[in-house]
């Protein structure tokens, strides 16, 4: 598959995907959404493959939603299309674990699709915003939603509401992101993290993945039930008898996916 908005290769078991519109610090257009979106699914079907990695440039994860490309969108066009969930929600339905490595600016749906993905592990350099109010709209891809639930009320209300821009010390602070490197070994942490993963029994990932955003959805009764059942199912494999059995015997696993 060839694309023209965005770079994909692999590197070992770990899918790495670069957003390549650097003309406009990776402007979030839907040619580059759509694209995104095959690269995933891709990978996610691909057994070869057990964790992906979506970073930037040095100087943006992306700078937002293509401000050209919407500026002169009716309310028609955008309801009509359902601009933004149609083409952007995909990732959400993306089984094994995504990893945004975040360098320098991710703003409005760039800290959106940051937040998309299942850990940020960010830049010194980062910078994080919902800047939309400063253009007449508000956050469309979630921005109002999942910041709340990642940081906090009072602080996404500031970001939302005053467009400011938070650096990657405070983004920690209030838990945006689960670790901050210097700029030059983002993306290295990154691949780092995503090829320990990948090397664990991929079943046991998937549904630790799905557990954890039970955790978002219902109820702590609900989540609670949900993980226990996803426990008990992983008696079920193969990996499990060999995971443990190779503790017991101390030596290393030999997972097999099964
Ligand atoms: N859309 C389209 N083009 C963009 C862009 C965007 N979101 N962000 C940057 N660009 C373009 C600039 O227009 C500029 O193009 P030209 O060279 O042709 O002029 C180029 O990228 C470089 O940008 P700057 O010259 O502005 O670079 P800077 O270092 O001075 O500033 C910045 C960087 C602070 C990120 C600034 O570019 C900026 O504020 N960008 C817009 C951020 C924003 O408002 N994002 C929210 C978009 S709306 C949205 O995302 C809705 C949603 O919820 C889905």
């Amino acid at each position: 598959m060839t694309y023209e908005t965005i770079l994909v290769e692999t590197q070992g078991k770990v899918g790495l995907i670069r957003l390549n519109r650097p003309q406009v610090l990776n402007a979030l257009n839907d040619q580059l959404m759509t694209e995104l979106g095959e690269a995933l699914v891709a990978f996610d079907a691909d057994d070869n493959i057990g964790a992906m990695v979506i970073t930037g440039s040095d100087k943006a994860f992306a700078a937002g939603a293509d401000i050209g490309a919407m500026a002169s969108f009716t309310y028609m066009d955008v309801y009509k299309s359902e601009y933004i969930t149609r083409n952007w929600e995909t990732i959400r339905n993306v089984r094994k674990p995504v990893i945004a490595a975040v360098r320098g600016f991710a703003l409005g749906g760039g800290c959106e699709l940051a937040m998309m993905t299942d850990f940020i592990i960010c830049a010194d350099t980062a910078k994080f915003g919902q800047p939309e109010i400063k253009l007449g709209i508000i956050p469309g891809a979630g921005g109002t939603q999942r910041l709340p639930r990642a940081i906090s009320k009072a602080k996404a209300m500031d970001l939302c509401l005053t467009g400011r821009l938070m650096d990657a010390a405070e983004a920690e602070r209030a838990g945006l992101v689960s670790r901050v490197v210097p700029a030059d070994r983002c993306l290295d942490e990154a691949l780092e993290a995503a090829t320990i993963i990948a090397a664990y029994s991929n079943p046991s990932v998937m549904m630790a993945k799905e557990s954890i955003n039970r955790a978002f959805e219902g109820s702590l009764s609900e989540g609670m039930l949900f993980e226990r059942r996803m426990f008990h199912s992983l008696f079920a494999t193969e990996d499990q008898k060999e995971g443990m059995a190779a503790f017991v015997e101390k030596r290393k696993p030999n997972f097999s996916n099964k």
